[in-house]
Order: C-alpha cells, then sequence, then structure tokens
C-alpha cells in the first residue's frame, strides 16, 4: 500500500505517519525528517537547507525530487509519503517515478484543521532528539514525563520553523504552492479529507477506516 499523508504544517502528519507505519509496516518517508537529519549530519545538502528550512520557505524540487527518488525503492511493503510531494512538479515527478518502478499510488489523504488550531499545535511542539516522535506541551505529554514514548529517549528538541515568524511564511507556502496539488489528485479520484481537529486517537481511527477499503 502506498499512500501520500497531505495537509498544512502541524495537521498531524507525522504523528499519523509514525502510527501507521507501526501499524502496516509500512516505510514512512518524512521529508522534513530526511532534511533535517541531513542537517544533523553537517552534509553539504544540509548546509545547504538550513537557511531555507529555518525560515520556513520550500526547498528546490530538484534537491527534492533527487532525496525522494533514492528512498522508494527500499520500501519493499509499500511506503506512506509526508511532507512530499509539496508543489505540482514535485507530484508530476513522483507520478513519473512510482511508472518507471510500475508502482501506483493507492491513497492521498488530507487532514484539514483551522489555522488557530494549527498555531497553537506549533507553538507546543516538541520531539525526541533520537527518533522524531512528536509530542505537544498540553495535547500530547510523554506517558512519562521527560521519557520518549517510542525509543525511551530523554532529551528532546523545539524545531527553529516553529518561531510564530517562520510558521506564517510555512502557512503561505502551503496556500501558494502545495494547495494546488489537492485537486490534482482530486481528479485522480484519490483523495480522501480526514478530520484532523479531532483528537489523535480518532484521527488514526479515520485514516485506519479509509485504508481498510483499500486493503481489503
Ligand atoms: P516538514 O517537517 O514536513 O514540516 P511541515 O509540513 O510544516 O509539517 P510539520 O512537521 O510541521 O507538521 P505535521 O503535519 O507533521 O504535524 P505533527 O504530527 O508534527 O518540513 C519542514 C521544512 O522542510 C519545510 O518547511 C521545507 O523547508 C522543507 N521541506 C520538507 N519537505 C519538502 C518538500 N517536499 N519540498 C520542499 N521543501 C520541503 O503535529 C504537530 C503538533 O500537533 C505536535 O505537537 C503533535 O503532537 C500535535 N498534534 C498532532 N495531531 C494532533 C491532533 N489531532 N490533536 C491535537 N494535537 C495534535
Amino acid at each position: 500500500m502506498n499512500i501520500i499523508l497531505l495537509g498544512p504544517p502541524g495537521a498531524g502528519k507525522g504523528t499519523q505517519a509514525k502510527r501507521l507505519e507501526e501499524k502496516y509496516g509500512l516505510v514512512q518517508l518524512g521529508t522534513g525528517d530526511m532534511l533535517r537529519a541531513e542537517r544533523a549530519s553537517g552534509s553539504a545538502l544540509g548546509k545547504e537547507v538550513q537557511a531555507i528550512m529555518d525560515a520556513g520557505r520550500l526547498v528546490s524540487d530538484d534537491i527534492m525530487i533527487k532525496l525522494i527518488a533514492s528512498r522508494i525503492d527500499g520500501a519493499a511493503k509499500g511506503f506512506i509519503l509526508d511532507g512530499f510531494p509539496r508543489t505540482v512538479p514535485q507530484a508530476q515527478a513522483l507520478d513519473a517515478m512510482l511508472a518507471q518502478k510500475g508502482l501506483k499510488l493507492d491513497r492521498v489523504i488530507e487532514i484539514t484543521v483551522d489555522q488557530a488550531a494549527l498555531i497553537d499545535r506549533l507553538a507546543g511542539r516538541f520531539t525526541c532528539a533520537n527518533c522524531g516522535a512528536s509530542y505537544h506541551d498540553t495535547n500530547h505529554r510523554p506517558a512519562r514525563e521527560g521519557v520518549c514514548d517510542v525509543c525511551g529517549h530523554k532529551e528532546f528538541v523545539r524545531r527553529a520553523d516553529d518561531r510564530p515568524e517562520a510558521v506564517r511564511i510555512r502557512f503561505e507556502a502551503y496556500r501558494q504552492q502545495t494547495a494546488p496539488i489537492l485537486p490534482y489528485y482530486q481528479d485522480k479520484g484519490i483523495l480522501t479529507r480526514v478530520d484532523g481537529m479531532a483528537d489523535i486517537d480518532e484521527v488514526t481511527r479515520q485514516i485506519v477506516a479509509v485504508l481498510s477499503k483499500i486493503a481489503a
């Protein structure tokens, strides 16, 4: 099963992708996480994208398409794309890439959320410094205070692009560059919306209900 999770910054794509990865044995291909790993490694690519990401702008299509092409091959049981595609050229490049490998997209899930809720989610977000699991100051704290539920690590980080000025630019990038891919998938008949204002477990239930129709 090959799926895309779409939605604005803070919609819950990363949170849900981690749960689906576990449930279905799919590989999560999170482009934001990949870029942050490049930065942490100090690679040339990481240095090139650092300022762009911190400002909240999108990295170039060329870089992103190469990055994702090199990872899709490793996803034998299927993949969850989280953060890619983010522009119409990326969506078209993905189609070409999948066709070349004899693969197809089963479903594109748009997680819809009110903008006011997103600002609060991003301001309160912190992630495990080891595995990237995402938490929130009030909505979703680790079960044991100060210890990651997923890997047991005890250090957490906050993202530079969750500052309000970068968040404004990320919303604008979503509105102008990413939202236009929704009709692209709507026209293909593979787009489904879920209500991302529901709590995290309920959003997972909605997505699982959509995917169970594919798996059936
Ligand atoms: P990326 O890391 O992909 O950031 P994003 O799309 O802005 O998404 P986020 O990770 O901020 O949010 P999310 O939807 O995953 O929400 P989360 O689950 O964490 O990209 C970062 C940057 O990399 C981009 O700005 C760009 O520069 C670059 N980049 C990446 N891909 C690119 C591409 N393809 N092309 C070009 N550039 C690219 O949840 C957020 C918070 O809310 C958490 O605290 C969570 O606990 C909480 N939460 C989640 N769900 C709920 C819920 N239902 N109720 C209450 N709280 C919830």
